[in-house]
C-alpha cells in the first residue's frame, strides 16, 4: 500500500505510476524530509508489480526540483556535507535502479539536485520551458547526487566540464541539443507525451522492457565483453516468459500481440 507522503503527491493509474515533487514554495528543492519520502516510495516501488512505468514530475508551473534544498546545507559541516550527499546518491541509485522504466517529465527549473534526479531517470522529456544546470559551483561546492558522474556519461565529458565549471544554465533546445534530453514539446503537451510513451513501453512485453533496463545499467559499467555476457543472459532469460511465445506466435499468426507481464 502507498502511504501518504508531505512533500510528494503520488497516483497509480493503469500501470503508470506518477510521482510529482510537490514543495512548490521552494521550487521543488529537496530537503532531508523530501529524499526521505523518496526513499521510502522507491522502496514500495521495487516491490508494487502492478506499476509498470513510472513518470516523475515537479509541481507547480515553474520548476521541476530548484536543486538541494540550500537553506538545510548552508551551516552543513564537511562530514554532514558528505553524508548528504551520499544519502542524496544513495536515493537516486534507487530511483535508477527501480526494475520500472522512470520517465522524467522535466516541466521548469531542473537545477542542481533537480538535473541530476532526472538524470538519474531512464528517460527526459523537457517542456519547451525547462531550464537545466549543475550551478553548484557558485555556491562554493560540487554537484553532490551523481552529476559529476551522469552529466559527463550523459553528455560526453567536454561538454559536461562547461556546464559544470561555469555553472551555466541551458533551455530545453540546447538540453535536447546535447543529449541531455529525449524530446521537447510544449509545455501544455508535457504529461500527455510522458503518459503517452509510457503506454507505448506498457503495451511492450514488460519482462523484456525490464531486462532491457537491467542490461543497459548493468553494462555500462561493464566492459564489452562482460556487458554481451550479461545481454545473452537476460536474452536466454526471456525464452522462460510467455510474453515469448506470445509475441513470436502473434508475429506468425500476423496478429497484435497480447502481453500479459508474464
Ligand atoms: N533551496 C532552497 N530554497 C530554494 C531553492 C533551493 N535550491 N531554490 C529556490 N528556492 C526558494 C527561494 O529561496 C524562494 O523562497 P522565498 O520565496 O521564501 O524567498 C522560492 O524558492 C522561489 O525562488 P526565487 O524567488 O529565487 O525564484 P526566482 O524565479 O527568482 O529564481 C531560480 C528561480 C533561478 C531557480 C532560483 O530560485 C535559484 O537560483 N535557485 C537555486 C538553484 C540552485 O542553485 N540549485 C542548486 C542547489 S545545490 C545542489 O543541488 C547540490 C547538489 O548537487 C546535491
Amino acid at each position: 500500500m502507498m502511504g501518504q507522503f508531505e512533500n510528494l503527491l503520488f497516483e497509480k493509474d493503469n500501470g503508470i505510476g506518477m510521482i510529482t515533487i510537490n514543495r512548490p514554495k521552494a521550487l521543488n528543492a529537496l530537503n532531508g524530509a523530501t529524499l526521505s519520502e523518496l526513499d521510502a516510495l522507491c522502496d514500495q516501488l521495487a516491490k508494487d508489480n502492478s506499476v509498470k512505468v513510472v513518470i516523475v514530475t515537479g509541481s507547480g508551473e515553474k520548476a521541476f526540483i530548484a536543486g538541494a534544498d540550500i537553506t538545510e546545507m548552508q551551516p552543513m559541516s564537511a562530514v554532514e556535507g558528505r553524508n548528504w550527499g551520499k544519502f542524496g546518491q544513495a536515493v537516486f541509485n534507487k530511483l535508477e535502479n527501480l526494475p520500472q522504466p522512470v520517465i522524467a517529465a522535466v516541466n521548469g527549473f531542473a537545477l542542481g539536485g533537480g538535473c541530476e534526479l532526472a538524470m538519474a531517470c531512464d528517460i527526459r522529456i523537457a517542456s519547451e520551458k525547462a531550464k537545466f544546470g549543475q550551478p553548484e559551483v557558485t555556491l562554493g561546492i560540487t554537484p553532490g547526487f551523481g552529476g559529476t558522474q551522469r552529466l559527463p556519461r550523459l553528455v560526453g565529458k567536454g561538454r559536461a566540464k562547461e556546464l559544470l565549471y561555469t555553472g551555466d544554465m541551458i533551455d530545453a533546445a540546447e538540453a535536447y541539443r546535447i543529449g541531455l534530453v529525449n524530446k521537447v514539446v510544449p509545455p501544455e503537451e508535457l504529461l500527455t507525451v510522458a503518459k503517452g510513451m509510457a503506454a507505448k513501453i506498457l503495451s511492450r512485453a514488460a519482462v523484456a522492457v525490464q531486462l532491457c533496463k537491467a542490461a543497459v545499467n548493468e553494462g555500462m559499467d561493464m566492459d564489452l565483453d562482460s556487458g554481451v555476457a550479461y545481454e545473452a543472459e537476460v536474452f536466454g532469460l526471456c525464452f522462460a516468459t510467455a510474453d515469448q511465445k506470445e509475441g513470436m506466435t502473434a508475429f506468425t499468426e500476423k496478429r497484435k500481440a497480447n502481453f500479459t507481464g508474464k
